[in-house]
């Protein structure tokens, strides 16, 4: 395994950006909606990192069963039961990579009218980007390879890995 960014460079970004949504969300109603499984490393650091308050709750979305290459067709296999109409929303997501996920979440969530939304990502892939969707902040953009580590898997292994990583070929 080759470390792309270590936990340092994580603990950082993460700091940074928690001091910016804790400045700009203060007094919001705020809810944080991570994105499952890949999310759960980052969503529970990101929230710490946080000094407003703030909810907690999970969605799930699957496209890519146990292969590395997106089946194209997302499919909402948890969903939340939260009245979003109360809520300043943040989608937390590990990585976006073609998009057609967050695509797919944002619109479904956009039409619960929460208050506002955004998307925050740990990691931006935007050399396969195939979907019209954009995140709002990007902790990390990276080139085009396939990562693992911090929460993300090669079928469901790795996702312990203190750091991002890549594998060896
Ligand atoms: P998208 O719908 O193509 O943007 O894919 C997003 C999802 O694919 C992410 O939430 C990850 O679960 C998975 N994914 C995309 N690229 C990688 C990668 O490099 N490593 C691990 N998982 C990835
Ligand atoms: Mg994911």
């Amino acid at each position: 395994m080759n470390v792309l960014i270590d936990e340092e460079q994580i603990r950082l970004q993460i700091e940074r950006t928690a001091a910016e949504v804790s400045r700009r969300y203060r007094g919001r109603p705020l809810l944080m909606v991570g994105i499952l499984t890949g999310s759960f490393i980052f969503v529970a650091d990101f929230v710490r990192a946080l000094d407003i308050p703030c909810e907690v709750c999970f969605m799930a979305a699957s496209s890519y069963g146990d292969s590395d290459v997106s089946s194209g067709d997302v499919k909402i296999t948890r969903d939340i039961d939260r009245d979003l109409s109360k809520y300043d929303v943040i989608i937390l997501e590990d990585i976006v990579d073609t998009g057609r996920t967050l695509a797919r979440i944002t619109e479904m969530l956009k039409e619960r009218h929460p208050l506002s939304l955004a998307v925050i990502t740990l990691l931006d892939k935007p050399a396969r980007r195939e979907a019209d969707l954009e995140p709002d902040v990007s902790l990390f953009t990276i080139p085009d390879l396939f990562v693992v580590g911090y929460g993300l898997d090669y079928a469901e292994k790795y996702r312990q890995l203190p750091y991002i990583g890549v594998m060896d070929s």
